[in-house]
């Protein structure tokens, strides 16, 4: 018996829509009053239909300063969802009707965009999750249960967004396995000193953030990929706030994991990639049962398909998928170079009117060409929630809280901060208003 997967190994060409789908951003007249033309942001902001609805009466336009949560979806992405719900939906894998054909081959084209976008050479590499969390928890599970014995060291970092640290306790717990952590220097950046010293201990495998969402610092992910593999440990890069802002190649750099989610690459969600080494992968078991991962099936036993089918059980996020393959041709229309460029651009203009708003103190790297654009900031005597829904009746929406990072936060002897985050749709008038509200804040809490 084959699997399912197996009776389709090439699928067919996708029919041309009935509706054209749009890959690359527009320009409409009716921009709202606050976006003035110039930067990228204020260009494709139109093709963002959430951030030009009209405010309810009285209120302020919207300040969208949450990306780092999730993304702003463009037309392109919510245009590739309907047209493949009104014109191709069916079951991928297993029908042998034109059909399903069809919807089998948009999910794997867009499965060849993802591998495309970050430069893997086989898009079998590349294997659909829901997000990022569970892209790390595949590896925990798939890898780190059949591979860790007690005493095996795994490598993290105290800054990891607890999708990165939780998976890894529960696997420790499990296998016998330690855990070591890579320490932060006062400036928000990772102390490469004492990754030396755990890597000296041969560790089997090092995981980390490529861009932390608490702070923004930016890893220098090549370097530390570099020595870990010098001593022989696999690594795992979390891609969560690196894939949608500066340019990701897997090859460059030189790691053997990869875990990022949708819906914050301008994607929907319910989808996320693990892109994993050929090698690698292939000699990973399951991390879930089901159909459509198996080769053969007896009542006690079964045999696995290939990856990444073998790493797909069930039916999979298929418009979600064919989405997320849309939201990636969109950003390569507008190349990864020049969001990261107008994404610093911004959090420069942010640190420069942060800096002059009393009471604010930013975190992170001293060097802001250390740091993407994630500013995240404590004001005196204020705590961030009260901050953040200050902000709110400005219409400014900011994230507050420990960001999923409590040992990081409890690092810098806080609780929370407030978070300002940017993508390639925000405009510097966003950034004006969260000032404004600031000052706000100030006049509210310290008169
Ligand atoms: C650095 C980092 N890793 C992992 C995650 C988890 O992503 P998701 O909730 O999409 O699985 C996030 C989400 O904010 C993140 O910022």
């Amino acid at each position: 018996m084959t699997s399912c997967r197996d009776a389709f190994p090439a699928p067919k060409p996708a029919p041309a829509p009935d509706r054209p789908m749009t890959t690359t951003h527009v320009i409409v007249e009716d921009r709202p009053a606050h976006v003035p033309p110039g930067t990228l942001g204020d260009r494709i902001r139109p093709d963002f239909p959430i951030l030009n609805q009209l405010p309810s009466p009285g209120r302020p336009a919207l300040a969208f300063l949450d990306t780092a949560a999730s993304s702003q979806k463009p037309r392109a992405v919510i245009d590739a969802l309907t047209t493949y719900y009104e014109t191709t939906h069916a079951n991928i894998h297993r029908g042998v009707y034109q059909l399903s054909e069809h919807a089998t081959a948009q999910y794997e084209a867009a499965r060849a965009t993802v591998a495309d976008f970050i430069g893997a050479p086989d898009p079998h590499e590349v294997v659909f999750t829901r997000n990022t969390t569970e892209g790390i928890n595949l590896v925990a599970n798939a890898w780190g249960r059949r591979n860790l014995r007690p005493g095996d060291l795994i490598i993290l970092t105290v800054m990891e967004h607890h999708s990165n640290l939780v998976p890894w306790q529960l696997v420790a717990e499990e296998t016998g396995a330690e855990l070591g952590f890579v320490g932060m220097l006062p400036d928000g950046t990772l102390d490469l000193v004492s990754l030396d010293a755990l890597l000296a201990r041969a560790p089997k495998l090092v995981a980390f953030s490529h861009v932390s969402n608490a702070l923004g610092t930016i890893h220098p992910a090549a370097e530390i990929t570099r020595r870990a593999k010098a001593a022989g440990a696999l690594v795992l890069v979390d891609g969560a706030q690196s894939t949608p802002h500066i340019p990701v190649d897997v090859v460059a750099l030189g790691c053997d994991f990869l875990a990022f989610s949708g819906h914050k690459v301008l994607g929907p969600t319910g989808i996320g990639v693990l892109w994993g080494r050929r090698e690698i992968l292939d000699g990973m078991g399951p991390f879930m049962g089901g159909g459509s991962m198996i080769r053969r099936v007896e009542l006690t036993h079964s045999t696995w398909a290939d990856v990444p089918a073998r790493f797909e059980a069930g039916t999979p996020a298929i418009a979600e998928a064919i989405g997320l393959g849309a939201a990636l041709t969109y950003l390569k229309g507008i190349g990864l170079e020049r969001v990261a460029e107008h994404e610093h651009q911004l959090l420069e203009y942010a640190l420069d009117r942060l800096a002059d708003v009393p009471g604010v103190t930013v975190l992170g790297p001293s060097d802001p060409a250390r740091q993407a654009g994630v500013v995240s900031f404590t004001v005196d005597g204020v705590h961030p929630h009260d901050v953040a829904a200050i902000l709110d009746e400005g219409n400014v929406a900011v994230r507050a809280g420990h960001h999923c990072c409590q040992p990081l936060l409890r690092e810098m002897d806080l609780v929370a901060t407030t978070r300002a985050s940017f993508g390639p749709y925000t405009v510097q008038s966003e950034i004006d208003a969260l000032v404004t509200g600031l000052r706000r804040v100030n006049a509210i809490f310290n008169g």
